[in-house]
């Protein structure tokens, strides 16, 4: 080990984490048979097991970062979680077999059968989260239940038959910040909860009786509805509260004024030294900056193999540099705060895809959501408080057809933007990929909704950020992705704002449109021109591919293809949309809004709410009378997820 030792100092601050994964993978087979022994007692304690029965001795639970074994969360070799959902399992929950696993941290048993009482959780103290709910587990829960438990975060015990009162160990959990346990028998007053973190208390619909404590009264009145006899802030004020609001004397109210104006000089005092300090420290911040832009080069031309890293690696490499900043996910949606940095780190990726200035991955994370973390290199547009100030912003953004931002992380020198995954892929895969059974090609009425969809999230974009010069910048059929109904969500939009200024010219679809080829002028009309390169593609089917060359498009290609559209008229019309007879005239009629948004002069070009418009009085005339998501439904529910 001293010899290693030394070697791993002298190596790179990359190469130092990279070995030392090397050398734990070197471990994972005397720890494989421990960890399969364990989880095989574990079984043993089940009741109904059918769904684990390729846990199998004569395999490791873990192969890297690969499992073997039905519903074992590995990394590195280890087991670091179980997610045990929706297998019907009963039984009694073997805790102490758990507790042999050296690097558990998380599992989930929700949706399953269990009746059995809450077992002394305080075996396993280094778990951070645990997830319960939806099963019949029943009884009272001991006080001590969660004793010591210093790195539990996250309690899902929503949806059971508890009985009594809330265990006090729960309250004075260090780090918790999430914790539901709506749904039960749960009665008494609700302990001290001590915690400042705390984000979400889900206590609704149970027995629970007396004033809500202070620290909770912050928090959402629906966290305690559903329990008769709550009172006091957030909900109504309790009765014995009432009676003793007795007239207050004059004498301590001015004392108490004095305190006040004494305070107040003192906090304006501390004020103006904290700004003087900020400003200070935001100017070295700002040469630091410069001095890392220009030593950036021009990595970004060159485009970067499908086959760049191995996910895992390049992940890793992530976890590497963490040091330098702290591992913070910021949220943007403070609901959808049910993850940290960690837990998408260590679930297993999937490359999604390698664009040119980074990569996005798919990961499942414990609670079973998919997400999608795309990885931006290039964003250094603007510095660390403009940049957070962006992703709120973008973060307030709700509308139907957007997909939401769920969090982001900020490094100088890289950025991740985390979203949900949408099951059903891009617009681009369903006009231009093979179509099947499971796949069908876009019909009509998909088509006409898919582009008032767009339309309306465009609107939405150019309403809501009246400010900015390219408010979606970047829509291109590959970046419009549809749910399982079929309705668009946009995704990778105002990314101009952020992206550093001489690779935005390479990257957004904007800087294609004839405004900045010809005119070497962008407009918010930019976006209409990527509308109706879109309205086009979806009616003809036909893929535009001058988005395939990069930089210098010449706008003499781009106006040939819409103005061959234009020339054949109705013959261009997509034939894989079947049936359309009757609708000719309703898609030529949307036609020609595509080729009216592509107009080259920006002045005589549509704004975008005349587009939408105009786009809204096209109608659905089908021949059979269908509607608009119908045809796929049925096909829909029968695909397994
Ligand atoms: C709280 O619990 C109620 C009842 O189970 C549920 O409807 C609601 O969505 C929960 N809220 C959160 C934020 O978990």
């Amino acid at each position: 080990m001293g010899a290693h030792a030394a070697w791993l100092v002298r190596a790179s601050a990359s190469n130092l984490i990279f070995t030392f994964f090397i050398f734990l993978s070197s471990a994972v087979i005397s720890c494989g048979e421990g960890d399969a022994n364990a989880l095989l007692k574990f079984k043993e304690s089940l009741v109904n097991t059918a769904a684990l029965s390729n846990w199998d001795p004569s395999k490791t639970p873990c192969n890297g970062s690969r499992a073997n074994w039905n519903g074992v969360l590995c990394s590195n070799g280890h087991i670091w979680g179980l997610r045990l959902e929706n297998m019907g399992l009963s039984g009694f929950i073997d805790l102490d077999s758990l507790a042999r696993l050296p690097y558990l941290r998380t599992f989930s048993f929700m949706n399953n059968d269990f009746t059995s009482p809450l077992p002394d959780m305080k075996k396993l103290g280094k778990l951070k989260s645990f997830f319960m709910s939806n099963n019949r587990f029943s009884g009272e829960i001991p006080d001590d239940t969660f004793a010591g438990m210093r790195s539990l975060k996250k309690v899902y015990l929503a949806h059971n038959n508890f009985t009594g009162k809330i265990p006090s160990s729960l309250a004075s959990l260090p780090k918790l910040l999430q914790m539901r346990l709506d749904g039960n028998h749960f009665e008494g007053q609700i302990p001290e909860f001590q915690q400042k973190g705390l984000r979400i208390v889900n206590l609704s619909n149970n027995k629970l009786e007396g004033p809500i404590p202070q620290n909770l009264q912050k928090q959402n009145a629906s966290f305690f509805s559903g329990n008769k006899n709550l009172c006091g802030p957030p909900l109504a004020q309790c009765e014995a509260a009432r009676k003793t609001e007795a007239p207050t004397d004059t004498k301590p109210l001015k004392i108490a004024l004095i305190i006040l104006a004494i305070l107040l000089g003192l906090v304006l005092l501390v004020a103006v030294i904290i700004i003087v300090i900020f400003i200070v420290r935001r100017r070295m911040n700002q040469t630091e900056l410069l001095r890392q832009q220009s030593s950036l080069g021009n990595q970004c031309n060159t485009p970067t193999p499908r086959t760049q890293l191995p996910p895992a690696a390049t992940i890793e490499h992530v976890k590497s540099t963490r040091k330098v900043d702290s591992m913070k996910l910021s949220f943007v949606n403070k609901e959808r705060d049910t993850f940290d940095l960690q837990d998408l780190l260590k679930a297993s990726a999937e490359v999604l895809g390698s664009g040119r200035c980074g990569a996005s991955y798919k990961t499942l994370i414990m609670s079973g959501e998919a997400l999608v973390v795309k990885r931006f290199k290039q964003m250094n547009k603007v510095g660390r408080e403009e940049f957070h100030e962006h992703m709120r912003r973008i973060g307030r953004l709700n509308h139907p057809n957007l997909l939401p931002l769920v969090a982001y992380y900020y490094r100088r020198d890289e950025k991740l933007l985390i979203c949900d995954f949408v099951e059903n892929g891009s617009l681009a895969s369903h006009l231009h990929g093979n179509h099947n059974a499971e796949k069908p090609a876009l019909d009509w009425p998909t088509r006409l909704k898919i582009v008032k969809g767009v339309a309306r999230g465009l609107l939405y974009l150019h309403n809501e950020l009246p400010t900015l010069a390219l408010p979606h910048g970047h829509l291109k059929s590959s970046n419009v992705l549809l749910d399982r109904s079929y309705q668009p969500l946009l995704m990778d939009y105002t990314l101009a704002q952020v992206i550093n200024t001489e690779y935005t010219h390479h990257l957004l679809v904007a800087y294609k449109s004839p405004d900045f080829l010809k005119h070497g002028q962008l407009t918010r009309k930019a976006d209409v021109w990527s509308l109706g390169i879109i309205i086009l593609e979806i009616l003809t089917g036909n893929f535009p591919t001058f988005y395939l060359t990069q930089g210098n498009t010449n706008d003499v290609e781009l106006m040939a293809w819409v103005k061959s559209i234009a020339r054949e008229n109705s013959e261009v019309f997509d034939e894989e949309m079947r049936n359309t007879t009757n609708s000719q005239a309703e898609m030529r009629k949307l036609l020609k809004i595509g080729l009216a948004c592509c107009e080259e002069s920006v002045e005589s070009r549509w704004e975008m709410k005349e587009v939408v418009e105009k786009i809204e009085e096209v109608n659905i005339v089908d021949d059979d009378q269908r509607t608009c998501s119908s045809p796929f439904d049925s096909v829909l529910s029968a695909i397994p997820t």
